[in-house]
C-alpha cells in the first residue's frame, strides 16, 4: 500500500511535512495545501515558502492548485515545473462557501461542460503530470457517474477520490458504493481518501477494496501521527517520539514566525486534532486554548508527554 499525506490548509505546510517526515518517514507522497493563483501572478509568502525546493528536500511533494481559471492553473503548473516538480494536483473538493461560489474546489463539479473545457485546456497546455483530487459531486452521489466519464477522457496521472458530496462537508460517512463505481468504471490509477482514522478503519477498507494500493490520510495522521506505522503493522508511536515530534514543530514555527501569537495559533490547531490521543479525558482543551505565551504553553503541555 502507498500512503499519502492529504493537503490540509493551515496545517500540513512544509514545516509539518518536514518534521513528520523526519520522525515517521512512511509517506510516499505529500500534497501541499492548495496554492490559489490569481490575476496578479504572485504567490503569497506562505505559498512561496511551501513549494520552495529547499523546503521540500528528500521527499516526494506534489503542489496542489485551487482555481476556476484554466489559464491560472496552466501558469502555476509551469511555475511548478520550473521549480522541478513533475506533477501538480487539481483541487476538485474544497467545500467552503467562499471557494465554491467562485466555482473553485468542489464548485468546479457543478457545471460539467465548464469542467470539461477546463480539463481540455489544462491537459493540452501543461507538460508535467496532473492528478485530480475530487469529491463525488456537489449535491448527489448520482453526479459521480458523469464525472467519472469525464475524467476517463483525460490522461489523469492519478484520481484521488474523497467520496463525499460538497453538501456533506465533512459530515456523514464516505460513500464506499460511489468509490466502488470508480474502481469499476474508472480508467485511472485510484487513491482512496476519507475517514481512515484507525487500524480497524484501514483493515475494513483493505477488505472491501483489495485491488486499491494507495490511500491518502489527513485527519487520521493529525490525530495520531504514528497511525501509518500502525497500519503497516508496526508498534504505536511512543510518547517520547511524540514529544520530539511536537517540540520540533514548535521550534520550527517559533523560527518561522515572529511573536508568540502566530506560533500558538498553529500549535493550538494541531492540538484540536491530537488531544484525544494524549488526553482522552479532555482535561487540557481549555488550558491549552487559554495559553498566551509560548513559555506558559510549554508548561501546560509538558505533562501530556509523560
Ligand atoms: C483543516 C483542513 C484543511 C484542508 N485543506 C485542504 C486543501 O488545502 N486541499 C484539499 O484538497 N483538501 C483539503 N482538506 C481536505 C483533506 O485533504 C481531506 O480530503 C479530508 O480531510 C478527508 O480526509 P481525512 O478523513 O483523511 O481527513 C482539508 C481538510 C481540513 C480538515
Amino acid at each position: 500500500m502507498r500512503f499519502y499525506l492529504a493537503p490540509m490548509e493551515g496545517v500540513t505546510g512544509y514545516i509539518y511535512r518536514n518534521v513528520y517526515h523526519k520522525y515517521f518517514h512512511n509517506i510516499d507522497c505529500y500534497y501541499t495545501p492548495f496554492l490559489a493563483p490569481n490575476k496578479n501572478h504572485g504567490f503569497s509568502s506562505r505559498e512561496k515558502n511551501d513549494v520552495k525546493p529547499e523546503h521540500n528536500k528528500g521527499m516526494r511533494v506534489v503542489p496542489q492548485i485551487l482555481t476556476s481559471q484554466a489559464e491560472y492553473f496552466i501558469r502555476t503548473a509551469k511555475d511548478m515545473e520550473q521549480l522541478g516538480y513533475d506533477e501538480v494536483n487539481l483541487n476538485l473538493g474544497c467545500p467552503s462557501a467562499t471557494v465554491v461560489t467562485k466555482r473553485k474546489g468542489a464548485g468546479l463539479l457543478a457545471d460539467h461542460a465548464y469542467l470539461e473545457h477546463f480539463l481540455e485546456d489544462i491537459f493540452r497546455e501543461v507538460n508535467i503530470s496532473i492528478s485530480l483530487k475530487t469529491r463525488i459531486g456537489m449535491e448527489s452521489p448520482e453526479e459521480f457517474d458523469d464525472l467519472l466519464d469525464l475524467y476517463n477522457q483525460f490522461p489523469v496521472k492519478e484520481l484521488i477520490v474523497h467520496p463525499r458530496v460538497r453538501e456533506d462537508y465533512y459530515n456523514n460517512t464516505p460513500n464506499w458504493d460511489a468509490f466502488g463505481k470508480a474502481v469499476e468504471a474508472g480508467k485511472h490509477k485510484l487513491c482512496y481518501n476519507g475517514d481512515l482514522f484507525t487500524v480497524d478503519d484501514y483493515k475494513k477498507f483493505c477488505a472491501a477494496f483489495p485491488q486499491i494500493d494507495a490511500v491518502m490520510l489527513g485527519r487520521g495522521i493529525l490525530r495520531n501521527p504514528g497511525i501509518v506505522d500502525e497500519m503497516k503493522g508496526n508498534a504505536p508511536a511512543g510518547k517520547k517520539t511524540l514529544k520530539l515530534f511536537h517540540d520540533e514543530i514548535l521550534e520550527a514555527y517559533t523560527e518561522a514566525f515572529s511573536g508568540d501569537r502566530p506560533v500558538l495559533f498553529k500549535m493550538k490547531e494541531l492540538w484540536v486534532h491530537m488531544l484525544p490521543l494524549l488526553d482522552p479525558e479532555e482535561g487540557y482543551t481549555k488550558k491549552i486554548r487559554k495559553a498566551e505565551k509560548i513559555s506558559e504553553y510549554k508548561r501546560i503541555v509538558a505533562p501530556l508527554f509523560e
